[in-house]
């Protein structure tokens, strides 16, 4: 077997998996932005579902290829640039828990939220979309040795 192989499929699982976080985010940033009703808090908390199942499988890829990847674990703990990486991805996990918290409530409620109290959501999802540019350049960056 060739030795990258491994590293070769956590690499394409964790693409995968920050493609389908862009992705549920944009969506749920999309959808949030449509007249309220009762269907569209259900779209909402399903999305925010997935992108908290996906989020947390991105982790798990990230963590083995930082275990089990090419380049071995002491590589990215002695990077300050994975650390901002992964400093920008714990901000995105905190600026997640507001609307998570509203969408279950709101889900929890019979009347659907006012069209305010969705656009306040969208910005805390535009937070975390406007995030992930500098996790982009932050991963081109440590794959290469810079930082
Ligand atoms: C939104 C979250 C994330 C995105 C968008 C993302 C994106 C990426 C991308 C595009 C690469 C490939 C870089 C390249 O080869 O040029 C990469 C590599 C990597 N990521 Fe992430 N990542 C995210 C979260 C994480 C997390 C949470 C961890 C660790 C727990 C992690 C650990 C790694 C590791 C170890 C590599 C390998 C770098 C190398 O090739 O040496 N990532 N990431």
């Amino acid at each position: 077997m060739n030795p990258y192989l491994p590293d070769a499929l956590l690499a394409s699982a964790h693409h995968l998996l920050a493609f389908a976080l862009a992705a549920l985010l944009f969506a749920e940033w999309v959808v949030a932005g449509q007249p309220p009703d009762r269907r569209l808090v259900t779209l909402l908390a399903r999305l925010d579902m997935s992108y908290g199942a996906v989020a947390g499988l991105l982790l798990l890829a990230g963590g083995a290829r930082l275990l089990w990847g090419a380049k071995g674990w002491a590589y990215y703990l002695g990077s300050h640039v994975f650390w901002a990486k992964l400093a920008c991805f714990l901000a995105i996990g905190l600026l997640s828990l507001k609307p998570t918290l509203r969408i279950l409530r709101w889900r929890r409620r019979a009347e659907p939220p006012a069209s305010g109290e969705l656009q306040a959501l969208r910005g805390w999802m535009m937070a975390q979309l406007i995030l992930i540019p500098p996790i982009l350049l932050c991963a081109s960056l440590v794959a290469r040795g810079l930082g």
